[in-house]
């Protein structure tokens, strides 16, 4: 008898140990990546495994919310974790301008959770080390003050085709949405700017290109929950999951792009001139291409995406907040003009390229 409650006892204190084993290990693999800053003497709210501060986004509507709430109560600088990942929050000019330009190389590599699966793995968003350094290399100089300033009478050109439709609306007294207004209005910028095309975005727009441009960034919510879990990265490797929607669509759109540009450049020195330089092996130095076929068609939508959806939603929510306080939009026109009156057209084109 005595016997065999040992061996019961002897049996449950073998499950229990396994039991506590794999508890232990579930909470640490939901804290292991904590411990990278978990060192550094700064302040920031205490995370829980797995969601980190997630649950704030919630508590506070919203992670540019958290953001604001965290800023006033921990300050310019302060460490948070994004579920697993632990970062550190920077809100401070001086030392964001060491981190975006002076010592940008020492940044690189953007978190697991934001890598793409091919063919966008060797998009600059997604790549890493030295090959993000070379591939961001070849393109930088698409951005210098001569390429920006070039690029301004493509933006006053497409603000007059976007002003016209609004003012189309307002006589009308039509309400409108903006949203799709300035997505096509970025979107047809970026087309002439970086890939030299004229392709009537704003006039005469390809419905299914204006739709899939405006949905490219909305990520199912369980895929953005499952980022939290130990194994999302082999995860999303084994089902294809990319934080980017409509990945084909927009490969196939950069490909018959960069077809038609091979076949007249029409002397232009924009980013796909570029990019179709440092694929061709002659023109290189040392012989070897700077940048493969698929990399400049991976770079292509990243450009083609990084640039027009942001840049819309910025506008979108700027002009419906200014909508939305008068007072703040007659402050705005009125610094504007001031800017405009006291600097010849050429300079202030200028400053503007140089300050942003
Ligand atoms: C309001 C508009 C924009 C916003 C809010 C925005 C936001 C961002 C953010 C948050 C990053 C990541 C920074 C980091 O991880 O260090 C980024 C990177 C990037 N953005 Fe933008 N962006 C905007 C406009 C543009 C435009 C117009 C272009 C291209 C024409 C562009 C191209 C890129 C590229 C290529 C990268 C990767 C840079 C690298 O790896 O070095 N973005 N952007």
């Amino acid at each position: 008898m005595l016997d065999e409650v040992a061996r019961a006892l002897a049996a449950c204190y073998g499950w229990l140990s396994v039991l506590f084993a794999i508890t232990a290990l579930i909470y640490w693999l939901g804290v292991s990546g904590f411990s990278l800053v978990s060192h550094v003497s700064l302040p920031g709210p205490k995370p829980w495994p797995y969601v980190g501060n997630l649950l704030d986004v919630a508590k506070y509507g919203g992670l540019h919310k958290a953001f604001i709430e965290y800023g006033k109560k921990y300050g310019k600088v302060y460490k948070m974790y994004m579920g697993r990942s632990p970062m550190i929050t920077v809100a401070d000019p001086e030392i964001l301008k060491h981190i975006l330009v002076r010592d940008f190389d020492k940044f690189r590599n953007r978190p697991d959770f934001m890598r793409s699966n091919p063919p966008l793995d060797i998009g600059m968003f997604s790549a890493r080390d030295d090959t993000w350094r070379r591939i961001r290399s070849v393109l930088t100089p698409t951005f210098s003050l001569l390429k920006l300033k070039e690029i301004v009478p493509i933006i006053e050109n497409a603000s007059g085709l976007l002003l016209s439709k609004l003012e189309r609306s307002a006589k009308n007294e039509r309400s409108i949405d903006v949203s799709t207004a300035f997505g096509q209005f970025s979107l047809d910028v970026i087309m002439r700017a970086a890939f030299g095309l004229e392709a009537e975005i704003q006039t005469n727009p390809d419905p299914e290109l204006v739709q899939k441009v405006l949905t490219v960034f909305d990520v199912p919510v369980y895929i953005r929950a499952m980022s939290m879990l130990p194994f999302y990265r082999h995860l999303t490797k084994l089902f294809d999951i990319n934080l980017t929607q409509h990945v084909p669509y927009f490969v196939n759109l950069a490909k018959s792009m960069l077809e038609i540009r091979k076949n007249s450049s029409g002397g232009r020195r924009d980013l796909v001139q570029l990019m179709l330089e440092a694929r061709d092996e002659n023109a290189a130095e040392d012989g070897c291409r700077k940048l493969t076929d698929d990399e400049v068609i991976a770079q292509s939508v990243v450009f083609l995406l990084a640039g027009s959806e942001t840049t819309g939603v910025t506008l979108a929510l700027t002009g419906y907040l200014l909508a939305h306080h008068p007072q703040i939009q007659d402050k705005l026109l009125n610094e504007i003009d001031d800017a405009v009156r006291s600097r010849s057209g050429d300079d202030f084109n200028l400053r503007v390229c140089t300050e942003s």
